[in-house]
């Protein structure tokens, strides 16, 4: 359908968009923007950029950004680099030399002929003001997060830290939900970076790691003399810790009911009682949860509260598991190739083959997975070019036992999958989940698998 034109004296009545006025815009608006060309040379950089940075146009124009990258170097990372890499919008958290934290979303923009005509990265200033507070000794694990970043192209991904980072402008709780080692942590920094709260702690509690007598105190604290053998001077919990920021409690799954109720009552009334207080406390937190396990699956067995769960399934995010964003793999892998060559101070590669390869994993792990086995072949491969036969990817052939039957040999198998999802798991509940059988059937047959590993290790 053709626009209805602009008659002569409503076109010349239009006010055009002047350089001046595109130059204030650019030095104005509320992003840092920074300008790259198809080589990776920096031609441009906003005001706002320079505030949040530290540094002028003058150190950066003209420069290659893989000079300015690098340990003891300006930048940590590049995300022009790993979109001229990746050929594809990406987006990525990084610590400046001066101690501050940018969210970076870099975009292509491509010529006629298919190539990178320039970048454009727009940057968020996550910057935590550090916390300084005095934490004592056994809240030493419910310490301050510490900062990693955070490396996505995949859009499944991106839309979900636009989500969070949406979200994280408001008050609401979160509950962040995922399997494991897929960023759950990670984001939930992200989100209190982002946040008006920035500049107040960021407290997290592991509810797993925590012996259950010990949660209610972490979490609330204690006054003078509130029981033998309590601290004299009684103890602060991380709500009162938190004051102003951001509580983050991580595998809430595990909290105890007693202390879901107590919860509750935080969400509710944004008030608690400390252990032997007499007066309720107020405090102002915004509340972030994480869950690798189904919340509702445990409402429905009674192990959850329902009305806790509702209440923190106000905005619910869910993580997709890194098998269903695997265009973040081959980004990830150089991303830490990289970040481990500079901390081992050596220069590895992994062999295009063995990124392939590693794109097909499964990837039970997710991203820890894939960090942590990138580390180990960058610190034990003596190649400079790692291969999948350095990562022992090779499928390995099953051993034929001439004395055996099909049926026999089948059997030895599944005992050996059985054990080391049960070294993994621990419970029969987990292990029916991960290998998709019924409890009771993962229940007989992990029985069956010790028996026979005790039997096995009595005859040598
Ligand atoms: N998008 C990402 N880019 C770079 N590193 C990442 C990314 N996502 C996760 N990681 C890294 O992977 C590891 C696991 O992430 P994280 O601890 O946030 O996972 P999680 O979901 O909280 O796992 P768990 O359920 O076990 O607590 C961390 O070292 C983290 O820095
Ligand atoms: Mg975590």
């Amino acid at each position: 359908m053709l626009e209805p034109q602009p008659t002569r004296s409503e076109a010349a009545a239009r006010p055009e968009l002047t350089r001046e006025m595109l130059e204030m815009v650019f030095d104005h608006v509320e992003n840092g923007i920074y300008l790259v060309d198809g080589q990776g040379v920096t031609l441009a950089v906003n005001r706002t950029y320079e505030e949040m940075s530290g540094f002028t146009n003058v150190q950066l124009v003209g420069r290659r950004l893989d000079e300015m990258v690098g340990p003891d170097n300006l930048f940590s990372g590049s995300a022009s680099l790993l979109v001229l890499q990746r050929k594809g919008p990406v987006t990525a958290t990084y610590s400046t030399s001066t101690g501050r934290k940018l969210l970076v979303k870099g975009r292509p923009i491509f010529g006629d002929w298919g190539e990178i005509r320039y970048v454009i990265n727009t940057i968020w200033d996550l910057t935590v003001v550090q916390y300084s507070q005095k934490i004592d000794a056994d809240t030493a694990r419910s310490q301050m997060l510490s900062e990693e970043d955070i490396i996505t192209c995949s859009e499944k991904m991106m839309s979900v830290v636009d989500l969070a980072l949406r979200v994280a402008q408001t008050d609401s709780t979160l509950l962040l939900s995922g399997e494991s080692g897929v960023g759950k942590s990670l984001l939930a920094k992200l989100v209190h970076r982002s946040s008006e709260r920035r500049a107040k702690p960021l407290m997290q509690i592991n509810c797993g790691a925590i012996p259950e007598s010990l949660i209610e105190s972490e979490l609330f604290g204690y006054e003078p003399g509130a029981f033998t053998g309590a601290d004299r001077r009684g103890k602060p919990g991380l709500f009162e810790m938190a004051q102003g920021g951001t509580v983050f409690l991580d595998e809430i799954s595990e909290l105890p009911l007693h202390l879901q109720s107590k919860l509750l009552g935080v969400i509710q009334d944004r008030s608690f009682m400390k252990i032997g207080g007499r007066e309720p406390m107020t405090v102002d937190v915004r509340i972030i949860a994480a869950t690798n396990r189904e919340l509702m699956d445990l409402v429905r067995q009674g192990r959850f509260r329902e009305d806790l769960f509702y209440r923190l399934n106000v905005v619910p995010i869910k993580l997709p598991p890194l098998r269903e964003r695997r265009d973040d793999i081959p980004l990830l892998v150089r991303y830490f190739a990289d970040k481990f060559n500079r901390r081992h101070r050596c220069y590895k590669q992994l062999s295009d083959e063995l990124v392939q390869r590693l794109q097909s994993l499964p990837w039970q792990g997710n991203i820890r997975e894939l960090e942590n086995l990138v580390e180990r072949l960058i610190v034990t491969t003596a190649e400079e070019i790692i291969t999948p036969a350095d990562a022992q990817l090779e499928p390995q052939e099953p051993e034929l036992d001439p004395d055996a039957t099909l049926g026999e040999m089948m059997a030895r198998q599944e005992r050996t999958i059985i054990l080391s999802a049960w070294k993994k798991h621990r419970t029969t509940r987990r292990i029916a989940a991960a290998l998709g059988i019924s409890q009771a059937s993962a229940a007989r047959k992990l029985k069956r698998a010790l028996e026979s590993d005790i039997g096995a290790e009595n005859q040598s």
